[in-house]
């Protein structure tokens, strides 16, 4: 299976600049730097690379529609999401701690096609040790030449600067990621206008994950069309899963995008202890389980999709046949409740109503009502807010109630009061 992010992982010191540029490291940025513009975003939209921050959207179609200079005159800026603080995501963690150039290369690529003079790396407040790995890495490129003034001695000027989270999920959608680099409350904007238009400082920006922009320098390195035939059509390259719970092998996996959910779980040991399988969250928290009849689904973003769910950012977690639904969906109800940033009132109440009364029915204390009011509650949340996180509270109740409805059964005691 070809690997395009982890190919060296096995190096001790790729993090190093030494080794990574031992290993071909920013050869992919001389060449891009020698590329028109044009070309190279020719070559993303060719290699249908789509986001693995979440939302999957095509990475060259996102470009595009950054204005043109002689149209909005003034500074653009690309950012890199590296808040990662959906429960069961790590990959993020894991391409910084072992492959930060990489990133950099990436951003730096991409700042080139964007026009971006001063780019930033957003990453979340708890990972101290990923903020230091980056904050040396972009010292040893700086000293190097590959960053600041002059890149390469090729003309092109780029600063990076390392910004920090404070603890905020949140923060981690792009219009709230924007409020918070400017000092405000992570309030999600309501779009039109996307970041590309009116984005950091209502100035053009590119807020891409990290895991996408490490992708860049291979795309630039080997053609758009090499990527595209690693996946499948529509989603190119290859993809990362942090897989996690009731498996015998969890850990970071790089698969060719569309790999069947069979041979991913396969290829970490299978469900522990050889026990059935009771679902499977795709992307991390925010979503529905996939169930034992979608073993054969090709993970890609249509697929996973298609089958009533979303592929995310490839946190998946296993549930094993001794998980109970109804202690899944309140631990994530809970984290979500206390992550909502308030803004909109759905949100902000439904979210605490869905994990007061799941809270009940963990208590035994359940009414049948609860069940009613459970659906009722999520299907006023969902489309009838500003972003995603609201979206998820509805979703993932109605998510775990319609696929387990007897976990949810069992916990109205027979003489329960409606
Ligand atoms: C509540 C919430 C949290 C999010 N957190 C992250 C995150 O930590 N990292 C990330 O890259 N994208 C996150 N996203 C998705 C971003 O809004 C955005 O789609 C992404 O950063 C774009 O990059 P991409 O196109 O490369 O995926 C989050 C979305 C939502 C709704």
């Amino acid at each position: 299976m070809t690997k395009v992010l982890t190919k060296h992982f096995d190096e001790p010191k790729l993090h190093e600049l030494e080794t990574y540029r031992r290993l071909g490291g920013y050869k992919a940025l001389e060449k891009a730097l020698g590329l028109d513009r044009a070309k190279i975003l020719e070559e993303v939209k060719t290699s249908n690379l789509r986001g693995l921050g979440g939302a999957g959207f095509p990475t060259g179609m996102k470009w595009s529609t950054v204005p043109p200079e002689d149209k909005v005159p003034g500074p653009r800026y690309v950012v890199v999401n590296a808040d990662e603080s959906e429960p069961g995501c790590y990959k993020d963690r894991v391409l910084i701690d072992r492959a930060p150039h990489q990133l950099i290369e990436g951003l730096l690529i991409a700042s080139y096609v964007i026009g971006a003079k001063d780019s930033f790396i957003f990453i979340r407040g708890e990972y101290q040790a990923q903020y230091e790995v980056l904050e040396k890495a972009l010292a040893e490129a700086e000293k190097a030449g590959l960053m600041g003034k002059n890149i390469l001695g090729k003309g092109f000027d780029c600063r990076i600067e390392l910004m920090r989270g404070a603890g905020a999920y949140i923060s981690g959608l792009d219009t709230a990621l924007l409020e918070t680099m400017e000092g405000k409350k992570a309030w999600p904007r309501q779009p039109p206008p996307f970041p590309t238009v009116a984005g950091l400082m209502a100035k053009p920006t590119v807020v891409n994950n990290v895991e996408t922009l490490s992708m860049l320098p291979h795309i630039v390195e080997h053609g758009g069309k090499w990527f595209a035939d690693l996946g499948v059509p529509k989603s190119g390259g290859t993809l990362l899963l942090s897989i996690s719970g009731h498996v015998e092998r969890p850990g970071v996996y790089e698969f060719p995008m569309g790999v069947k959910l069979r041979d991913a779980l396969a290829a970490a040991g299978g469900v522990r202890g050889g026990r059935r399988l009771k679902g499977v969250i795709p992307g991390g928290t925010s979503m529905p389980p996939l169930m034992e009849k979608d073993l054969d689904i090709s993970l890609d973003f249509d697929s996973v999709r298609a089958a009533g769910t979303f592929l995310g950012a490839g946190g998946m977690i296993v549930l094993d046949e001794t998980a109970d639904a109804v202690a899944v969906a309140h631990n994530i109800e809970r984290f979500l409740a206390h992550e909502s940033c308030g803004q909109c009132t759905p949100c902000r109440e439904g979210g605490f109503w869905t994990e007061e009364i799941l809270e009940r029915l963990m208590d035994g204390e359940g009414v049948p009502a609860d069940l009613e009011n459970l659906t009722r509650v999520g299907t006023n949340i969902t489309g009838k807010v500003i972003c995603a996180l609201g979206d998820t509270v509805g979703m993932v109740i109605n998510g775990y109630m319609s696929r387990y409805p007897e976990d949810f059964k069992k916990r109205i005691p027979s003489n329960g009061q409606g």
